[in-house]
């Protein structure tokens, strides 16, 4: 028998969590053991510290409920969740990057016709969104499914608003040749929920708790891998200090001001200033259509 000492305990601890059948889960437990002592031999917390972090995690699971997930919180602000979407999205060159997917998307949004208002009665500016979806080689995908959502004018998701149903979200399908368009209001930044222990711990740092203003897609096609990601406003004070590292170059896009009395991509003529957002979607073919080919 070896007894612990200071020196041994982590090999004694990573030996015993490799007593696992299954490969992946041993994998994963003795990494896990290596690099949480790797932490505290680093960091070499009192007892008082290792008591208040084990406290912060007691709060951030005690403030979890069906709509509040302070647990994914943590992991966007601390860049695990963009770490794990970029592991798990690598794609070609040309395709369409993907960004975190964030707490508030609601699944079954109402299905709007191509040029459909997703944003009636919301305050915010007027905002188009066209393109096309297609592959990496330029050629449309028709029928291909955008689901969005976004905030309002005012930076409220429909999460956040008692008793909104529909709001500031909806699904599109592309054309023939895979154009769409989205009538729907300009977003705004905002922040990330600051009233739970995230929130009390980014305010013991200097770190910025906003998100620049951003317009959330699910796209999918037969074939294709499906995307997730956000397209975000050029020139949106937040841009370069995201709290949750998600803005990827191509994915800034210019909101193009157009004045009253022009022209809307619907055909309608505006009677107040609004905006043009141009954007083309690049998929590439799903894994087992690649293998096919
Ligand atoms: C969002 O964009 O909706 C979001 C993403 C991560 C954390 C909070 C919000
Ligand atoms: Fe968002």
């Amino acid at each position: 028998m070896t007894y612990v000492t200071e020196e041994n305990l982590t090999d004694l601890a990573i030996e015993r969590w490799s007593n696992i059948p299954d490969p992946r889960l041993r994998q994963i437990m003795t990494a896990l053991v290596k690099h949480l002592h790797g932490f505290v031999r680093e960091i070499e917390p009192t007892p008082e510290e290792w008591i208040a972090a084990i406290m912060w995690l007691t709060r951030v699971g005690q403030i979890c409920d069906a709509k509040r997930q302070e647990f994914i919180l943590a992991s966007d602000v601390l860049g695990v969740s963009m770490l794990v979407d970029a592991i798990n999205n690598r794609a070609p060159g040309a395709a369409t990057p993907s960004t975190v997917e964030g707490p508030f998307h609601i699944p079954n949004s109402p299905e709007i016709a191509d040029g459909g208002n997703m944003a009636e009665g919301a305050p915010g500016i007027p905002t188009f969104c066209t393109g096309k979806v297609t592959d990496l080689d330029g050629k449309p995908i028709a029928g291909a499914m955008l689901d969005m959502w976004q905030t309002d004018g005012e930076g409220l998701y429909e999460a956040q608003i008692e008793g909104a149903e529909g709001y500031m979200r909806g699904i599109y399908h592309t054309n023939p040749d895979g154009s769409y368009t989205v009538r729907t209001v300009a977003p705004i930044g905002y922040t990330i929920p600051m009233d739970g222990p995230i929130g009390e711990l980014m305010n013991k740092t200097r770190i910025s708790h906003m998100r620049p203003a951003h317009i959330h897609f699910h796209i999918a096609a037969p074939g294709y891998k499906s995307l997730t990601t956000h397209l975000f406003q050029k020139g949106c004070e937040y841009i370069d200090t995201d709290v949750v590292f998600g803005v990827k170059e191509p994915l800034i896009v210019e909101f193009v001001k157009k004045p009253a009395g022009s022209k809307a991509p619907t055909g309608e003529v505006m009677n107040e200033p609004f905006y043009e957002v141009k954007y083309d979607f690049k998929l590439a073919k799903a894994a087992a259509a690649m293998k096919a080919a």
